[in-house]
């Protein structure tokens, strides 16, 4: 039995790994929420590697916040940077191979092409800056580590893009939404079962991965897909950047390149729309 510690047990990604339990015998989990194992601690992160054995670490706990994070960047830096940092220390005492989730926003978005694990990060904004200094903490820590960033996450649980658009078409008439940044909408459920390849694999192939659905959209693009398909009464309006403020600035293009992961770990990733219209079939809506 491979034994697996998964932090931050209440994000959308980490209920997506305990839905695929089943479908993963050969794995146990132990699910540990913010109260059980606050990654900011050492104390509490020391406790609980010294109250099992694990084989794995996947850290879903993160600061997700992003324009919050702009005016409480201390908070966003304790989670996502020291608490990273803590996590990676104790893999290192304990041997323990440590499977933790990057962003997209550790690029700036100047790029044209999708990126690879190879360029340059350059973060625009405080999450995106935390995020990456996040995964420099972990390579100057380990050498047996899998980084994994991925893009736009969603699912049929938390808080998430799907869900907004979906409460939003009961509160409004119309909305707003940005159609120049341009990324790739990612279903968790995807990225749970690749993380549990990773793992049944026992794999050796260390290091960064980009993981993502396959094409590109917009957030305009995306809501559309939403509307339409639930048929939502909810006029959209397409708006640029500069026409929609926020307090984070974010790349105008994200796109993650997944070649590596796809050869490395001989996977086939789905079509955005494909994944997300998936997604949907598990949404409890009327
Ligand atoms: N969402 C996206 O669009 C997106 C895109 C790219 C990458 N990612 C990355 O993917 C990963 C998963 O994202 P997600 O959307 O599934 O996350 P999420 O739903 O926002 O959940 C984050 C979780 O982290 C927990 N957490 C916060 N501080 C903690 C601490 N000090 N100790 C332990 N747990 C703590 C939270 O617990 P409480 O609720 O109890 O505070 C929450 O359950 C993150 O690393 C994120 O950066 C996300």
């Amino acid at each position: 039995m491979i034994s697996v510690l998964v932090t931050g047990k209440d994000s959308q990604l980490a209920q997506c790994i305990r839905d695929l339990q089943e479908n993963c015998p050969e794995i146990s989990f132990d699910f540990k929420n913010s109260k059980e194992l606050d990654i900011t601690s050492e104390q509490s992160v020391a406790k609980t590697f010294k109250a099992k054995t694990y084989d794995y670490c996947v850290n879903c706990a993160a600061y997700t916040a992003v324009d919050k994070a702009e005016i409480e960047p201390q908070k966003a830096k304790l989670v996502n940077t020291i608490g990273v940092k803590n996590l990676a220390l104790a893999c290192k005492r304990h041997n323990v191979v440590l499977i933790h989730i990057s962003t997209d926003f550790v690029f700036d978005g100047k790029k044209k092409t999708p990126y690879t694990e190879e360029d340059q990060t350059n973060p625009i904004n405080v999450y995106g800056k935390t995020k990456r200094d996040g995964e420099i903490e972990i390579q100057k820590t380990l050498k047996r580590y899998f980084i994994i960033r991925t893009s736009w996450l969603y699912s049929n649980h938390s808080n998430n893009f799907v869900r907004t658009i979906l409460r939003l078409s009961n509160e409004k008439e119309e909305i707003d939404v940005v159609n120049d940044q341009i990324g790739c909408p990612t279903y968790a459920s995807d990225l749970s079962v690749f993380i549990c390849k990773i793992i049944t694999l026992n794999s050796e192939h260390y290091g960064i991965y980009h993981f993502s659905n396959e094409g590109k959209a917009t957030w305009y693009g995306f809501a559309k897909q939403i509307i339409e398909y639930w048929q939502l009464n909810l006029k959209l309006n397409s708006v640029n950047s500069n026409e929609y403020i926020t307090k984070a600035k974010r790349p105008g293009f994200s796109v993650l390149d997944t070649s590596k992961a796809k050869h490395t770990f001989e996977i086939i990733t789905k079509e955005w729309k494909s994944s997300l219209y998936k997604c949907f079939l598990s949404y409890d809506i009327q």
